[in-house]
């Protein structure tokens, strides 16, 4: 049975491609099979991995507005071995273009993954920094929603309005749609905001947050410019261990071990 996991929180640079990225290298050293979706017209997890090679490659939004195969757009990378759909600004438009289908302009990315979700353990998706129709699509498509939530004052702003959208999207479009956890990033030991924010978030979300909080870590920062997650950029950084032990916390709670 495979799952499909969204990261979303439609506040910018909190640390979804991030997560993204280092989840998804993390599943795949544990031995699961792992397609990662890049649903985000910056393209940064495609950069960050290295899977955009050449103008005019196939990306997401062929599959989802040119009905492109799926299989035909993925690029398979290997060590660690992940699948990615890249993204590029072709997607920019895709918002307006889906409007356009109108009726089933949500169930577009679901539809385009029945091909393909059954080969993989877990499908990641990489959402965008709205609430627009791409985001929307991602939500629709997914089991569960992992929001990374970074660790400073407005915090917890941004989340109540991304759990409204998320009980709309259960109300018309995806029922069974779950909170998969939600992880405290950039978090800084050191500073009393930091500390105040993930107490207050965990008052609020109690067991829903993970116990892994992931630090302000320069070296998280500098992996995607070389292509590579922090595993292979920095096996002993502090960025590399938390995301190590948020890979383990999620494997967990999803398979009990
Ligand atoms: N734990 C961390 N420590 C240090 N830097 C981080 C950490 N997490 C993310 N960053 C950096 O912060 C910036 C924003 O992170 P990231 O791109 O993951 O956020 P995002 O939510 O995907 O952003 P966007 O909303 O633009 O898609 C990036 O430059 C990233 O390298
Ligand atoms: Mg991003």
């Amino acid at each position: 049975m495979s799952k499909v996991i969204a990261i979303s929180n439609q506040k910018g640079g909190v640390g979804k491609t991030t997560t993204a990225i280092n989840l998804s290298s993390g599943l795949s050293y544990m031995g699961k099979k792992v397609l990662l979706i890049d649903l985000d017209a910056q393209g940064n997890a495609s950069q960050g991995l290295q899977a955009i090679s050449h103008r005019g490659q196939k990306t997401i939004y062929n599959v989802m507005l040119e009905n492109a195969p799926i299989e035909e757009v993925i690029v398979h990378k290997t060590e660690p071995h992940i699948d990615i759909v890249p993204a590029n600004i072709t997607l920019a438009g895709a918002d307006l273009e889906l409007d356009k289908i109108g009726n089933g302009k949500e169930q577009v990315l679901k539809n385009s993954l029945k091909a393909v979700r059954d080969q993989y353990d877990y499908v990641i998706i990489d959402c965008p920094p709205s609430l627009g129709i791409l985001n929307t699509n991602a939500l629709t498509a997914a089991d569960s929603v992992l929001i990374p939530v970074q660790c400073e004052y407005y915090a917890l702003e941004g989340v109540t309005q991304l759990l409204l959208t998320i009980r709309l999207v259960q109300q018309l479009y995806n029922p069974d749609l779950r909170i998969e956890g939600i992880l405290m990033t950039m978090f800084n030991i050191t500073t009393k905001l930091s500390v105040e924010v993930s107490q207050d978030v965990r008052q609020n979300f109690g067991k829903q947050v993970y116990q892994t909080n992931i630090p302000r870590n320069v070296k998280l920062s500098e992996a995607p410019s070389r292509g590579v997650s922090i595993f292979e950029y920095d096996i002993s950084s502090a960025g590399a261990k938390a995301y190590g032990e948020l890979t383990r916390e999620f494997l967990r709670r999803n398979e009990g071990r």
